[in-house]
């Protein structure tokens, strides 16, 4: 595979400036086999379990780096526990989400998840930090919210840190806390995202930035969009929606059932929406009954993280479980639309290779 060379893949040692993010573990091994570097996201693992995934992803790939993404929303309750916070939800609230089941005839979830055994709060990020803090992960990178603390207490054992943000006020806020990269997303990425466009926010921070070196994302699954963003000065590109419909995350961990590949396959760039009904925070998702009923006018308005995801968290176990349509849902970004077939992560970096590389020339010639 033909190399492109930015000075953060340099840095790097990674000879495609392309980060994969995912829940998977096969999915982060493989991109970063297929020459680019994996990004394992933490967000549903408690704290005992993340050695147990690092381990799993270093046996893969003992020599190679790779990534982890931890998410830190501000604002989380220290002293409540899922249950407490179960026995106080809004009457209003718990019976829709009854009613949702009813109507969509969900059976009970039988598994325990992130979703329905977990409440985020302080303690539990704490637990995650330290098993970053004492394992041999390369890269550290923030998804929502951090705390300089912890910024500073991974850069004292050597990781390279950097962030996700969705606007120029959150570059502000981190300026000066000493991250090594940026992940500038827009609002065409899948998961948690703001309301500006990827096109607009990249050359934006690339100029905000200066000398900190800058990475693309939302709405990428075209190789010209990576000659895009590098020729808006982005040193390389962070993308989520891919992998999802890889053969390597058909298994293993949040495998994706064959129901929801075909959604993605079929769905295209129009076919996404922000829904707080998820977690509580603006979450772009591939469009489903589930975000229409959350968005419609007899649903009551979406509680604020973490308390949304303690009321629905039985109810998506549950849809996720059982594949029920049309309520099964996953967040996704616009670029979905690339999303036809199923491929193995090494031929999906194969495509973007060639296809970055053909737009970096076609607009190389329009230069002379
Ligand atoms: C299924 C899915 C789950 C995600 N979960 C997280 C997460 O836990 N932490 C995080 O920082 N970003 C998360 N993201 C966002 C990705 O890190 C990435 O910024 C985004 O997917 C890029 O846009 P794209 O989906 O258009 O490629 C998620 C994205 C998807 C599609």
């Amino acid at each position: 595979m033909a190399k492109i060379k930015t000075r953060l893949a340099e840095r790097l040692g990674i000879d495609i400036p392309i980060l994969g993010f995912s829940h998977s573990v096969d999915v982060t091994a493989a991109i970063t086999k297929a020459g680019g570097m994996g990004v394992y996201g933490i967000a549903h693992d408690p704290p005992d379990n993340v050695p147990v995934k690092i381990a799993a992803i270093r046996q893969q790939i003992p020599e190679r780096p790779f990534c982890i993404d931890i998410m830190m929303p501000k604002g989380m309750p220290e002293s409540e526990t899922l249950e407490s916070v179960q026995a106080n939800l809004p009457a209003e609230h718990v019976d829709y989400v009854r009613e949702l089941g009813e109507k969509y005839q969900v059976p009970a979830a039988t598994k325990k998840t992130f979703f329905n055994s977990i409440l985020r709060t302080p303690s539990y990020f704490e637990g995650q930090l330290q098993a970053l803090l004492d394992s041999d992960v390369d890269l550290v990178a923030f998804g929502v919210g951090l705390t300089p603390d912890a910024v500073s207490r991974l850069k004292a054992k050597g990781k390279i840190v950097g962030a996700l943000i969705g606007s120029p006020r959150h570059f502000q806020a981190y300026r000066d806390v000493g991250l090594d990269f940026i992940v500038a997303q827009g609002s065409e990425a899948g998961g948690h995202t703001g309301t500006i466009g990827t096109m607009v926010l990249v050359p934006e921070i690339v100029q905000m930035a200066g000398d900190l070196p800058v990475l693309a994302a939302g709405g990428i699954g075209h190789g010209s969009q990576i000659a895009a963003a590098l020729a808006m000065g982005a040193q390389g590109v962070w993308l989520g929606t891919t992998w999802l419909s890889t053969e390597e995350h058909a298994s293993g961990d949040h495998a994706i059932g064959d129901k929801l590949r075909d959604k993605l396959f079929a769905a295209g760039s129009g076919d996404t929406g922000l829904t707080r009904g998820s977690s509580g925070k603006p979450q772009r998702q591939i469009r489903s009954a589930w975000t229409e009923e959350w968005s419609a006018p007899t649903a009551p308005r979406p509680l604020p993280m973490p308390y949304q995801h303690a009321l629905v968290g039985d109810l998506m176990t549950a849809i996720e479980e059982h594949e029920v349509d049309p309520m099964l849902h996953s967040p996704a970004g616009q670029g979905v639309t690339w999303s036809t077939a199923k491929r193995s992560v090494a031929e999906v970096m194969e495509d973007l290779s060639a296809e970055a590389l053909a737009g970096l020339q076609r607009a190389g010639r329009l230069g002379d």
